[in-house]
């Protein structure tokens, strides 16, 4: 079962599971740490046998590419709890819920932050790799996002130049 929850009215029980998850999988990693990240806006988890087995987040955005504003799902947390890992759980709860960012979200674009070793999982989705500058606010001013952006086009396939997520990253 797929549950989609604005953040602010997810229970504190599982916002505390899904911070655990987190804190395991991204607290030790020193930029993670070092960046100020934005708040998310949708938790979106699959559950088997009423178990957390799969989840990520959305922050909604509207962001520059090209100087153009377009609406986004920023994707984040993408996390499945090691005991449910190779099951495919990812893949089909970022798959079936293409439907949530496009048709109801009404987003033009998903927008992934990543690391290298994940491209091949990402691309096989449906998300395309870019090479341009994107740049993200930090309370220090604005910064250069030093590793891969990802898009997941809804209808067109644009080819950024630019990129400004107008806040903080996700
Ligand atoms: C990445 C992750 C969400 C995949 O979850 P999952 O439910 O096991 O995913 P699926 O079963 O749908 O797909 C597994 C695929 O992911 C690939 N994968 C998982 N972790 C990977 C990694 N660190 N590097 C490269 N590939 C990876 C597997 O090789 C597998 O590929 P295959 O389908 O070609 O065999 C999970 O491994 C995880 O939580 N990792 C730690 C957190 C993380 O890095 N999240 C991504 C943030 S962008």
């Amino acid at each position: 079962m797929i549950k989609i929850t604005k953040y602010s009215e997810l229970d504190s029980n599982t916002k505390t599971i899904l911070k655990n998850y987190i804190d395991t999988e991204f607290g030790h990693i020193p930029i993670v740490n070092k960046t100020k990240w934005a708040s998310p806006d949708y938790t979106l988890i699959f559950y088997h046998n009423n178990k957390i087995a799969t989840f990520y987040n959305i922050v909604q955005r509207a962001i520059t590419i090209n100087d153009e504003t377009y609406k986004v799902a920023g994707i984040n947390n993408v996390i499945t709890p090691k005991e449910y890992r190779g099951k495919g759980y990812a893949s089909k709860l970022l798959k079936e819920t293409e439907t949530y960012i496009f048709n109801d979200l009404k987003c033009d674009y998903g927008v992934l932050l990543c690391a290298d070793t994940l491209i091949p999982f990402y691309k096989k989705l449906g998300w395309y790799a870019i090479d341009c500058p994107v740049y993200f606010k930090q309370p220090n001013g604005k910064q250069l996002w030093k590793a891969n952006t990802m898009l997941l086009a809804n209808k067109n396939k644009v080819k950024p130049k630019l990129i400004d997520l107008k806040g903080l990253p996700w």
